[in-house]
Parts: structure tokens; sequence; C-alpha cells
């Protein structure tokens, strides 16, 4: 994805609608890192030194898929899922939520007209990138989402048909 990306109003837009989420408990148990501009290359070379911790064998594209990552769109917004322990409400509910804020926020990006697409892999997974994202211990990474323009017009992938993943109650 290139530029144009949201501005910085439409950045703080997205995180507002991101934050307008069903969340049993009124806990916020999400958090909104953005990363953008210099930000981004010193996040992708932050993450090839952790992938590289973990894995010192690690091939150079390997570790130029991350630094790929972390500039592969105008904006980046990683989401936390922040769970409460100390509260009633299950952990899965809360981990719900945060899901919820991820796609609240693409469907934000996209109605102003950007590119927006949520990924995962290894930054989402790797040690110490809780930490680098200025997370707290136990906050899990829900993901990151891209926001950018594409000039390709994108073909849509299989979707099962209504009736294979429905029914009414037996
Ligand atoms: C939590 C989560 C993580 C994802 N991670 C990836 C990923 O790392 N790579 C990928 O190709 N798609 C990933 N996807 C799928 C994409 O977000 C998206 O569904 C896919 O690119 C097709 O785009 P579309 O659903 O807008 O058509 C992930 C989806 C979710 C919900």
């Amino acid at each position: 994805m290139h530029a144009p990306g949201p501005s910085a109003d439409e950045v703080q837009d997205i995180l507002s609608v991101g934050l307008r989420v069903p969340d049993h408990g009124k806990i916020a148990p999400w958090r909104f890192v953005i990363i953008e501009g210099e930000d981004q290359a010193r996040f992708g070379a932050a993450l090839a030194d952790l992938y590289t911790a973990e894995k010192p064998d690690a091939g150079k594209l390997e570790l130029q898929s991350l630094r790929d990552f972390a500039t592969a769109a105008p904006t980046l917004i990683a989401v936390l899922s922040r769970v409460n322990e100390a509260r009633t409400i299950p952990r899965w509910e809360q981990e719900l939520s945060a899901g919820a804020a991820c796609q609240n926020m693409l469907l934000a990006g996209h109605a102003m007209g950007y590119h927006g697409q949520w990924l995962s892999g290894w930054p989402a997974y790797g040690e110490g990138v809780v930490d680098l994202l200025g997370g707290e211990a136990g906050d899990k990474i829900a993901g990151y989402l891209f926001f950018g323009t594409v000039d390709a017009e994108l073909s849509e992938r299989p979707r099962p048909a209504v009736e294979e993943i429905s029914w009414r109650l037996p």
C-alpha cells in the first residue's frame, strides 16, 4: 500500500471508531499503537533484531520481510488485547472486544476511501514485541492494521455460501 494514507485527523477518527465497540463491563480491554513515518523503519529494524535474538540463524530474506512488514503501508496501527483478570467478565469476551475494535477500524478506514488490511505473523507473536510496542506484560497482539492506497483492483477471495455456515436452531 502506498500514499496517500489517512491524515492525522483521519487516524484520530479511525481510533475513535475503534474504541466505539461492544465492551462488556466498560473495561476498554484494548490499546492502539500508531506506527507512522520514521517510526516504521525503526520498528522494522527492532523487529529484525528481536527475530535474530530468537532465531540466530535467520536469513537475510526473513529479516528483510520484517522490515518490509513495518513499512508496507503509510499507516500502521498495532492493536493490543489487554485483558483485566481482576474483573469477572470472561477473558474470551474481552478478547472478542479487541477483535471488534480491529474490524471497526478497518471499516472506518474503508469508509474514508483507503484500503485496510489486518495482518499478524511473527510480529504478532514474537518474543519481546509487546514490550517494543510499549505494551504491558500480559498484553497480546490482536494484529496490525495497515491503511493506505492500492492501485490494483483487488479480487474477492473464495468465501463460503451463507447456507454452509449457518442454520436454524435444530
Ligand atoms: C487475526 C487475523 C490475522 C490475520 N493475519 C493475516 C496474515 O498474517 N497474513 C494474511 O495474508 N492474512 C491475514 N489475515 C487475513 C486478512 O486480514 C484478510 O482477511 C485477507 O487478506 C483477505 O482480505 P479481505 O478479507 O479483506 O478480502 C488475518 C486475519 C485475522 C482476523
